[in-house]
């Protein structure tokens, strides 16, 4: 995307919430499918960006951006997302993020900053909440990308626990120039099952001047038709789910959820078409899967190894064989995307 051309926007969308190992390509592709407008990548930290290199994958028809020192893929992304994915970074130094955001921004659509992760790792490290502590320093980072690089900026915050205090907190960060503000209904000592404060996603709402997307609804997202109840309950632009799309992806779906079964096949067949590592296939399966890991499938579900394994089990054993078979034939895959 090149500037002056349609750049990404941010009202009445709804969108893949950043999802640490859950938002790799084959969920984000078939939130796309299942009609997301936008997905966010899982939160990668600015120095592990750093760290790799660009390489265009034909066998994969992928661009993947790997870790110099190990050779596995940080992040990896396609043409048919291109228009659509923001990349989220954990970051605290805008210099840092700035370098990051050059060696991206040919790629994708957008580039969120995350300033509401609550991990110790992160607010350790300076990032995430430890940014709603440090507006100034908030400031300079979104200043500093807004300034600098061609695609859309946004943050992706928490809400403070008085509402006048978030009101000018979102105005200061709103005042660097982002396209739009993510905003997780919950303070950052405040857990998924303490109730969303979608009073004061309104009151925020109502006194910002670009789209504000209310997050921390899923409790209360259980159908396509709960998602606009949400976001007028929060008087909000736009809607960011987390937990519902993470069980069941097809919460996108306008005419409807999909079984869970079909969903996990059609996760699985993206997963097979761009080499996703078993370990992060795994792990987004049995987020789906939940209480349904302890049925005889979930049973031997959880013994798989490979993903050839994991396909048996839904139909699709001679899918990924055959695919792999192919990809052997086209020449070296490179390394798996492999996540912690
Ligand atoms: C998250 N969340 C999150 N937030 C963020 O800004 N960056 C991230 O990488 C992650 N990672 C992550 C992983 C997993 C497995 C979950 C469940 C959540 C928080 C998420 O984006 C969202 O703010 C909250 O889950 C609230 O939204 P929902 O779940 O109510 O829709």
């Amino acid at each position: 995307m090149t500037k002056g051309s349609n750049k990404l926007t941010y009202d009445n969308k709804i969108i893949l919430a950043p999802m640490v190992r859950v938002g790799t390509l084959p969920m984000r592709l078939l939130a796309l499918d299942y009609g997301a407008d936008i997905v966010y990548s899982e939160e990668l930290i600015d120095w592990k960006f750093l760290r790799t290199i660009r390489r265009v994958n034909d066998v994969l028809g992928t661009v993947d951006y790997i870790d110099r020192s190990d050779g596995t893929v940080v992040f990896r992304t396609c043409a048919k997302e291109k228009e659509k994915v923001v990349v989220q970074l954990g970051t605290c130094d805008s210099e840092r993020a700035l370098q990051v955001a050059k060696l991206i921004e040919n790629d994708i659509a957008g580039i969120d900053i995350n300033m509401g992760c609550p991990k110790e790792f992160s607010l350790k490290g300076g990032m995430g909440a430890a940014l709603l502590r440090q507006p100034e320093k908030a400031k300079a980072i979104l200043s500093t990308l807004v300034q600098n690089v061609k695609v859309p900026i946004t943050c992706k915050i928490r809400v403070l626990s008085n509402v006048d205090d978030t009101v000018s907190l979102v105005k200061e960060l709103v005042s660097t120039g982002i396209a739009a503000i993510a905003v997780h209904g919950r303070t950052k000592d405040e857990r998924p099952q303490h109730p969303n404060r979608n009073d004061t996603l309104r009151r925020i709402a109502e006194s910002t001047s670009v789209p504000v997307i209310a997050n921390g609804g899923s409790r209360e997202i259980e159908k396509y038709a709960d998602i606009k109840k949400f976001r007028d309950e929060c008087g909000c632009s736009s809607v960011m789910i987390a937990r519902t799309a993470q069980g069941n992806c097809s919460i996108f779906r306008r005419q409807g959820q999909k079984e869970l079964d079909t969903v996990i096949i059609e996760y699985l067949k993206y997963a097979v078409d761009y080499d996703n590592s078993p370990s992060n296939t795994k792990y987004c399966i049995q987020n789906m899967l939940k209480e349904l890991q302890e049925t005889p499938k979930g049973k031997k579900f959880l013994e798989c190894q490979t993903l050839e394994q994991i396909c048996f089990l839904w139909g699709l054993g001679n899918y990924c064989r055959k695919k792999e078979l192919e990809y052997q034939a086209k020449g070296n895959l490179g390394r798996r995307q492999v996540t912690p």
